[in-house]
């Protein structure tokens, strides 16, 4: 199971760097542009300078997402994961990997799952939004776990190759739900943890 620290609010980004220290596999960067989601976080001028070379994780819940892309591609992200539910989805799938950066698509909790099947061959990622995208610290949404278990399915029967990756009120209690998905994304869990080690062998399963 590999875990990716996600950043959110702007008082979490003077912490990346401490975060970076403690090695999880990937720092989730989540941007909202406050018109997909009613909310603006990590916009690219106000996290840039706080960013280092590391395995990042960018989560786009923006409605743009083309010119998005072309600020992120900068920081040599190693996922760049935007929403199935914005318009120009197969061209923007086409511009990541003509830029050479793997490919997620990230459901929401309320949209069919149904909306990914055109993509799931072409995909290195699907983001499973196992809260509503827009806000940190939310409870986690059981259903996830069903959608989960269905896109776990699906991979092997189709024999497909894109990671299962869960976001959202992942911590020491959900993390038993999640035991198919290959990344799980958690924030306030290890983010407010006084001991981060030990907050990410927890949900390492270490
Ligand atoms: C929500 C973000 C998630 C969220 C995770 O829109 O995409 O990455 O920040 O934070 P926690 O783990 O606190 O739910
Ligand atoms: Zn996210």
């Amino acid at each position: 199971m590999k875990i990716s620290v996600s950043i959110l609010n702007l008082k979490e980004k003077n912490r990346i760097k401490e975060i970076e220290l403690h090695r999880p596999d990937y720092i989730h960067i989540d941007v909202m542009d406050g018109i997909f989601v009613d909310n603006i976080s990590c916009l690219y001028n106000d996290i840039k300078n706080y960013l280092n070379d590391y395995n990042y994780d960018v989560h786009l819940m923006v409605d743009d997402v083309k010119k998005y892309i072309d600020e992120f591609k900068l920081i040599n992200p190693k996922y760049i994961t935007f929403h199935v539910e914005t318009n120009n989805v197969d061209d923007n799938i086409n511009y990541l990997k003509k830029l050479g950066i793997k490919v997620g698509l990230a459901i929401n909790p309320n949209t069919d799952i149904k909306l990914l099947l055109p993509y799931l061959d072409k995909i290195d990622l699907v983001l499973v939004m196992s809260v509503q995208a827009g806000y940190g610290g939310q409870e986690f949404i059981m259903d996830s776990i069903d959608r989960i278990n269905t896109l776990y399915k699906y991979r092997i029967k189709n024999n497909l190759s894109y990671k299962i990756s869960v976001d959202g009120g992942i911590n020491d209690k959900t993390i038993k739900y999640v035991e198919n998905a290959d990344i799980v994304v958690s924030g306030s869990y290890v983010i407010n943890n006084s001991d981060i080690d030990s907050a990410l062998n927890v949900l390492r399963g270490v």
